[in-house]
Parts: C-alpha cells; sequence; structure tokens
C-alpha cells in the first residue's frame, strides 16, 4: 500500500455564537484540554505530517493554545463567512497530497477514525472521502444525499427541505481530500441561498457532477460529535472521562468507583497506582507506579514519583513529592513545595514554598512556609513558621537532626541548627545553633491552694451578673 503521508486542516475561526461566551469556540475546555488540543492529538498521534489550522475569532488567544504544538501553524480568516472560504484563506498554505480537514469543534475524533478514513482514502484512491455516520437523530448535521451508494451532495439542516431533514446519514466533518480537488472547487463555491455562508460541504456536489472519485467512509458517530453548546460540551466531556480513565485503567491503573472520579487529559499514571473514589487530578499532574491517591484527594500540576501515599482529603498544587512520601489525611501541599524521599505530612498541614527533607516528618496541625527543612527534622504539633511581616516573606532553615517540640512558633528569617533541640511551648526569634537546646517560654509558677479561692471569686461575680 501507498505511503500514508497526509496534511491536516484544522477549521477553528468560528466564535461558536450558541457557547453564549466570549472565549473563540475551540478554546473551550473538555477534560482540562482545550476542544483544539483533542483535535490536534488525534492528528498527530495518526501521524500527520504538518497541521495548519484557520483561526479568526479571538485569533491571539488560539494562538497560543496551538504554540506547544511544534508541527502546528496557523492561517488567518478575517471574516467567518462559512467553512468553505474557512479552506479557500488556506489553500496556499496547504501543502501538495492528501489533506485531512477536520472541524476544530469535534474534540472525540481518534487517531482509530483517521486511520480508518486513511485506510479508506488510499485503497481507492479517492479524490475524496467523507466521514460519516448513520444516527437516530441527525437534526443539526448536514445530510448526506447519495444514489445506489454513491455521493450526490450535502445539504446543511438550515437549508434542507422537509424530505431530507428525514435523512439519518450525516456529515461527520471530517474530509480527506487532495490538495488538486480542492484547488478546483473551493474558488468556485458560492454562498447558500438560505444562510449566505459559504458551505465547504458544496465540493461534494461539484466534484459529483464533474465525475470526480468520491466515497464516504462510515464512522463511530460518537467520534464525530461536534459542540456546537455548553450542553454539548458537557456530553462531549462526558465521554472523554469515561475514555481516559479507560486508558488508564487498560494502563493498569486501579480505579475505585470511576463514575466518582475526574482525571483530566493531560494527567499521567504509572501501573499499580490505586486512585479511590471522588479523587480529581488535574492540569499535567504526574503520577509514577505504585501510589496510592486517597478518597476525595485533589491534585493539580504536580508530580509524584514511585509509592508515594497520599490518605484521603489532601489538596495537592504544583508540588513535588518524592518516592514513598506520605501526606495527610487532609493536607495541604502549596505551589513550590518539594517532599523529599519517605517524608510523613500528617493531617491540618499546610506547606508552601518548601522543601522537607529526606524523611522529615511534619504530623500534625502546622504550617510550614518558605522554609527549608533538612533530612531526619521531626516537627511536632502545631508548629508555625511566622514567615510572614506583613511586608515580606522570610525564610526558616531548619537543619538536619533537628527536633522542634510542640506549639513552636519560628519567627523567620531564622535558622535552627543540625540536631538542635527545640522545647514544646517556644517562640524562637533567633538562631538555634548546632547541638544546642532552645527554651524560649516563660517560667511556670504554681500557687499552692489557690485554685478554690479564684474559682469562689469568679462564681461570686457570675452571680451578681
Ligand atoms: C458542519 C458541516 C455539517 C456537519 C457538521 C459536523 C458545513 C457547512 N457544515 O456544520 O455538514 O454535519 O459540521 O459537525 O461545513 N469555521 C471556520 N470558519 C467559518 C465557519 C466555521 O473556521 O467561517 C469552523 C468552526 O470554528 C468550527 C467548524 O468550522 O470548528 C465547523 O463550523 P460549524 O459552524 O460548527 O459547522 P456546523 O454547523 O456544525
Ligand atoms: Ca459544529
Amino acid at each position: 500500500m501507498a505511503s500514508k503521508k497526509f496534511s491536516t486542516l484544522i477549521l477553528a475561526a468560528g466564535k461558536g455564537s450558541r457557547m453564549k461566551s466570549d472565549l473563540p469556540k475551540v478554546l473551550h475546555k473538555a477534560c482540562g484540554e482545550s476542544l483544539l488540543f483533542f483535535v490536534m492529538r488525534a492528528a498527530k498521534t495518526a501521524g500527520t505530517s504538518s497541521i495548519i489550522t484557520v483561526l479568526g475569532f479571538g485569533r491571539e488567544l488560539v494562538e497560543k493554545e496551538i504554540e506547544s504544538e511544534p508541527t502546528a501553524s496557523a492561517v488567518y480568516q478575517p471574516e467567518q463567512k462559512g467553512t468553505g472560504n474557512a479552506v479557500e484563506v488556506a489553500l496556499s498554505s496547504l501543502p501538495d497530497g492528501p489533506i485531512l480537514i477536520v472541524n476544530g469543534d469535534g474534540p472525540l475524533i481518534q487517531k482509530e477514525t483517521i486511520q480508518k478514513m486513511l485506510d479508506s482514502h488510499f485503497s481507492s484512491s479517492a479524490d475524496l472521502t467523507l466521514g460519516v455516520a448513520h444516527v437516530s437523530n441527525p437534526f443539526g448535521y448536514g445530510r448526506v444525499i447519495t444514489k445506489d451508494n454513491q455521493l450526490l451532495r450535502i445539504v446543511e439542516e438550515k437549508d434542507a427541505t422537509n424530505e431530507e431533514r428525514k435523512i439519518s446519514l450525516i456529515n461527520g466533518g471530517i474530509y480527506l481530500v487532495n490538495k488538486n480537488y480542492l484547488q478546483k472547487t473551493i474558488p468556485n463555491l458560492k454562498p447558500s441561498k438560505v444562510s449566505g455562508e459559504i458551505y465547504l460541504t458544496d465540493i461534494v456536489a461539484m466534484g459529483a457532477s464533474a465525475g470526480a472519485k468520491l466515497q464516504y467512509c462510515e464512522l463511530d458517530f460518537t467520534d464525530l460529535l461536534g459542540v456546537n453548546d455548553l450542553l454539548q460540551l458537557s456530553q462531549v466531556e462526558e465521554i472523554l472521562r469515561k475514555r481516559i480513565l479507560e486508558t488508564h485503567q487498560k494502563n493498569g491503573v486501579r480505579i475505585e468507583n470511576p463514575s466518582t472520579v475526574w482525571i483530566e487529559a493531560g494527567v499521567e499514571c504509572g501501573i499499580g497506582t490505586k486512585i479511590e473514589q471522588s479523587v480529581s487530578l488535574k492540569g499535567r499532574t504526574r503520577i509514577a507506579a505504585n501510589c496510592t491517591i486517597g478518597t476525595g484527594s485533589v491534585i493539580y500540576n504536580s508530580e509524584l514519583s514511585d509509592e508515594v501515599e497520599v490518605l484521603p482529603y489532601c489538596v495537592i498544587d504544583r508540588a513535588t513529592i518524592l518516592t514513598k512520601a506520605v501526606l495527610g489525611p487532609y493536607a495541604r501541599i502549596r505551589p513550590e513545595t518539594k517532599i523529599l524521599k519517605s517524608a510523613k505530612i500528617g493531617n491540618f498541614v499546610e506547606i508552601k514554598k518548601t522543601t522537607i527533607g529526606e524523611g522529615s516528618k511534619v504530623n500534625h496541625l502546622s504550617y510550614v512556609g518558605d522554609a527549608q527543612i533538612g533530612s531526619g527534622v521531626n516537627i511536632g504539633c502545631g508548629f508555625v513558621a511566622c514567615n510572614y511581616d506583613g511586608f515580606q516573606k522570610h525564610i526558616t532553615q531548619i537543619d538536619d537532626g533537628a527536633f522542634i517540640g510542640s506549639g513552636v512558633e519560628a519567627v523567620a528569617p531564622i535558622q535552627i541548627g543540625k540536631n538542635s533541640y527545640v522545647a514544646t511551648g517556644s517562640t524562637l526569634t533567633k538562631n538555634v545553633p548546632e547541638d544546642a537546646l532552645a527554651i524560649a517560654r516563660t517560667k511556670q509558677e504554681n500557687k499552692e491552694g489557690y485554685a478554690p479561692k479564684i474559682k469562689s471569686r469568679l462564681n461570686t461575680k457570675k452571680a451578681k451578673g
């Protein structure tokens, strides 16, 4: 079989007025990524040599989105006169050979969908292969008119007669067309008499009357679903969500109660990892092998090495957690935090912009912000790194092997030396040298037999009101 070299043209200029939003339609997100991301990913994994995107409404924003894709470039459609006009503005930028044209608002397209189209197109040497589907409710889609299985034309919903609207074969908005066929047809497109739009779909009727070799390829309707309003966006997103979970499950990730779990498209997850129910994994989070993510935890853009254990209800944001660390339950790990190997962060602990050294523990009710904590450090219950004076943030440094008793406040900037020992209840305002014992609290005074006296005095006061 001939080589299946092809380029991809994505039509993404439309505003999508039915989305009732100022965001360009293709930048609406499903499962954490833009609609355009999914279309570009499908084209790329199917082996496209290049991606050309037609941009219009909100062009600068969409350009930013395609910047991350090195094979993608953009052309500009100044006025959204219709899909035919979108192809016209791109025509001179298209390489020779087969062009896959796809709508940017169809994020469910998959590598396999494109491969099926390619197989069909290349094996029959067609000029044009149209992706179609039989559907029970064709409302809104272009209807495909055939005779004896030959493609004749496509009629848009708004232009169709009542009879034509009953046709259940729809245009999926996916085309494989040879560049020279586009050169022959596109410049001759005329606006629709009904809507005034220039329809790409009219290249089918043109080719049919000129005797071109046209064919259609039946695809799974699910892969063709277009997003035209916010309801369709959430329907498509639910399909994407299930697909993402299935991919992880097939790759060896155990997911408890999948209907409650949210994993975005950019998340990676290693073999043997267990995701408990009601977990959200977002952004570009990377979780390695054999981790556990406990019930109700939410992780954004973070990186977890092997065998990390996240107990229930933790929130982790832009942090790095190294192997065998244990977090939670109820820990909050904020941006720029690094938790090193085998460290333990317990319940109701907040860590921000801090490195916690290997094997160190902050087990209960503490705030550690802007700090450098060495290895083997033990921080007792209720520690506070007083990092902010109302104007600036200051650093707390606690060196290897230090022991910090419960209820300690460290007023930063401060350094607590190696293997030092800080007594419970201390408020530290100056550095603690290596191996020193620091006690910074007032001495206790006991007044023997004084409790009944104070109680009766207070009782009398209460009785008087
Ligand atoms: C289009 C097809 C319809 C098909 C359906 C499948 C046409 C005329 N109709 O209809 O037959 O069943 O897709 O989902 O093609 N766009 C531009 N520039 C424009 C207009 C649109 O780039 O001037 C882009 C849009 O941003 C969108 C895509 O083209 O990503 C499709 O446009 P849309 O208006 O959504 O077409 P549909 O009415 O869905
Ligand atoms: Ca559409």
